[in-house]
């Protein structure tokens, strides 16, 4: 029987929707660790190909399982025509996130075992998910430069293709590290909205090239993965250091939300910004713009803090200093959220994998408060 007034959780808020092995996110402490070990730990020590394979298999691969999991993930770089056919209809016409789902969700017409759902086939898809993800984005990338398709060079790892394949030349060492970085980063992080979703649409037993879909498009979203973007827009909209203060007052004052802060688990520093910010500040061989984009992104950090971090927990997140960094090593702009779900792929996937395991169907309750037994009067009587 229903309750009178059941308690609503709005945007199910404090609800734990089940166990989980993946990700422990303390929101008090600002601690994180993906299957147990420490952000610090893996963004210091490992890499993104060897982060996908923890998420997705759960635990660290040994030097042969490392080569095996390589060699597939470069086996799918490759785009297919089609592909290429939907990225050339759609660049300059669509959003780049509109335009990766699309891409993304068209993917089983190159799949003959797309629907075969055994663990062997949704891990195999997983991994090529994981590569055809960054390969299209790049190639968004390189569309929307007014460059054609590169294909992807065999000797270089994830990291370091992405930007081969969106440049077209090798890049240095700083830019692959940092890339590298940033995906370890962005990989994974618990029941956020778009790992929901995509584990919403995998508990209907849609298969896995639906659920990456459903979470990019849950990604797109300004209060989401679309927040490096709108931060970085706001950097450039105040111009100046100087100008910084005057402009979060403004904009504190009208009830505007500053984007790249505050959290729904982190009521503290996010761990993933202290580590991003360490790149922020070696910017000695900067550009003027970017010098001037870090000094007013330290200066609104300094004001927030002081404004609502310790009064409200509203501290920077991983959002916040993403963008000066990846103009750093070249990404533009629009590919800021595609490349957050370039880094989210394994992780989407590692929940849906184990989603499986014990799958139930979600389907929560809205509590109905309209009215009920209206008489219906025909269209000509109303
Ligand atoms: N700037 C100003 N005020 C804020 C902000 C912000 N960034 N974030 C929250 N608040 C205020 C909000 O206005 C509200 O105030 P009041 O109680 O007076 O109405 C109060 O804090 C609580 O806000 P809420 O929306 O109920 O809190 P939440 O836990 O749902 O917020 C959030 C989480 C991420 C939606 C929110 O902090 C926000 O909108 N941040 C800006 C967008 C952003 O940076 N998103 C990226 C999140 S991290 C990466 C990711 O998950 O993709």
């Amino acid at each position: 029987m229903e309750v009178d007034t059941p308690k609503i959780s709005s945007g199910l808020e404090g609800i734990y929707i089940t166990n989980s092995n993946i990700c422990k996110v303390d929101g008090i402490n600002g601690r994180l660790w993906y299957r147990g070990y420490s952000i610090e730990a893996l963004a210091e020590n490992s890499n993104f190909e060897e982060v996908s394979y923890l998420l997705i298999y759960g635990a660290l691969p040994d030097a042969e399982q490392m080569e095996a999991f390589s060699k597939k993930l470069k086996q799918y770089r490759e785009l297919s025509q089609t592909t290429i056919d939907i990225l050339s209809r759609m660049v300059g016409r669509a959003d780049p996130m509109d335009i990766l789902r699309t891409a993304i969700s068209a993917l089983p017409a190159d799949d003959k075992d797309a629907y075969e759902n055994s663990d062997d086939q949704n891990a195999r898809k997983s991994i090529m998910l994981i590569s055809k993800v960054a390969s299209i984005t790049a190639t968004i990338g390189r569309m929307l430069a007014g460059k054609t398709y590169v294909k992807p060079n065999g000797d270089l790892d994830h990291a370091s293709n992405f930007l081969y394949m969106l440049n077209g030349s090798k890049p240095n060492e700083r830019d692959s590290k940092v890339i590298d970085l940033m995906l370890v980063l962005h990989a994974e992080h618990a029941t956020n909205a778009s790992t929901f979703s995509a584990m919403v649409t995998g508990s209907t037993l849609a298969d896995i090239y639906a659920a990456v879909t459903s979470g990019i498009a849950t990604l797109k979203g300004p209060l989401h993965g679309g927040a490096d973007e709108n931060a970085l827009k706001m950097m450039r909209e105040i111009g100046t250091p100087a100008n910084t203060e005057k402009y979060i007052d403004d904009a504190l004052a009208g009830k505007k939300r500053i984007m790249g802060f505050g959290h729904r688990v982190y009521k503290t520093y996010d761990p993933r910004a202290k580590i991003i910010k360490k790149y922020l500040i070696e910017s000695e061989d900067y550009s003027d713009d970017l010098k001037n984009l870090a000094a007013i992104a330290l200066r609104a950090e300094t004001l927030m803090i002081g404004r609502l971090g310790k009064t409200h927990g509203i501290w920077p997140n991983v959002d916040f200093f993403s963008g000066p960094v990846y103009l750093s090593i070249g990404i533009p702009l629009e590919l800021f959220t595609p490349l957050f779900a370039v880094a989210r792929t394994p992780g989407w996937c590692a929940h849906v994998l184990e989603y499986w395991k014990n799958n139930r169907l979600f389907r929560p309750l809205d509590f109905y408060t309209g009215a009920l037994d209206i008489e219906y009067k025909k269209i000509s009587e109303r």
